[in-house]
């Protein structure tokens, strides 16, 4: 696979990089992403399932949604694409993942520092008294569970409507103010506010480099857009940015 000439020479010469990450990345793992002929969202409804006001109307259904999610995610495995973005750790100065994710696969591949936008699916927490619960205290089946105080437990998921957490947010658009290179993977990078991550980069002067498996909104803003599938790409990328950091080749 041939590259970019101005691309590798910014990989040649980059300490700090942002990976900004969305459900495509993790498909390879066969965990469905949203939008698309295939994806959640065309045939399940969002404001019926990621939403504080259904889950309040039908507590069951949704954590009974979030238990068959937890069960897919607890058994997949992160990729080549995860792994390929763990394995950069030790090529360059810093590597950060900024995801929507809520899968944990990044940290599951070796990623150190990962901020996660949308929450992660093996937390949760008590409504009332805000007591914390690993997902692995509930069964897959049964109804949604309460505290010992009485209130309700939901995911550690942020829903439709919801804001971001703040440190989480505060942390990734300043990782992307501060980057070399932006890479923007398996994302629509249509949700807001997390999509704004790409464009801080973008005007703080990044180089942005897109890879999905199609062209997306943010394609015509990046420096640089590779068509392809993220567990096959990052390797390739992850391989030749070993090779040119050790070994200079003019
Ligand atoms: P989407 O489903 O919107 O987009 C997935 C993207 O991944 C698409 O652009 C695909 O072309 C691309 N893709 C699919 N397979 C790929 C592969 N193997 N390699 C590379 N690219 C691939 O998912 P997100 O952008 O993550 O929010 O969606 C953002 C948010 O919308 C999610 O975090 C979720 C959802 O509603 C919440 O739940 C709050």
């Amino acid at each position: 696979m041939e590259f970019k000439k101005e691309f590798l020479d910014k990989l040649r010469c980059a300490d700090k990089i942002v990976f900004f990450t969305g459900a495509g990345i993790s498909a390879e793992s066969g965990i469905s992403t949203f939008r698309g002929a295939d994806g959640l969202w065309s045939k399940l409804k969002p404001e019926e399932l990621a939403n504080f006001d259904a889950f309040l109307r039908n507590p069951d259904m949704v954590w009974e949604w979030y238990q068959y999610r937890r069960k897919i995610i607890n058994e997949s495995q992160p990729n080549a694409g995860h792994k390929a973005i763990a394995d950069m750790q030790s090529a360059f100065e810093s590597v950060i993942v900024s995801t929507q994710n809520i899968d944990n696969l990044h940290r599951r591949a070796g990623s150190k520092t990962v901020y996660e936008l949308h929450g992660n699916i093996e937390r949760n927490y008590c409504l009332n008294c805000g007591k914390k619960f690993d997902s692995k205290d509930f069964s897959y089946t049964g109804k949604a569970p309460l505290c010992d105080c009485g209130g309700r437990i939901r995911p550690d998921i942020v829903w439709f409507g919801e804001f971001l957490p703040e440190d989480e947010f505060a942390a990734s658009e300043k990782a992307a103010a501060d980057c070399d290179i932006m890479f923007v993977v398996g994302t629509s990078a249509v949700v807001y506010p997390a999509a704004q991550i790409p464009l801080v980069a973008r005007s703080a002067g990044a180089y942005v480099v897109e890879v999905n498996m199609e062209e997306t909104d943010l394609s015509r803003r990046a420096n640089y857009s590779i068509l392809g599938k993220s567990g096959e790409i990052l390797p390739i990328i992850a391989n030749m940015a070993s090779q040119i950091r050790n070994k200079e080749v003019k």
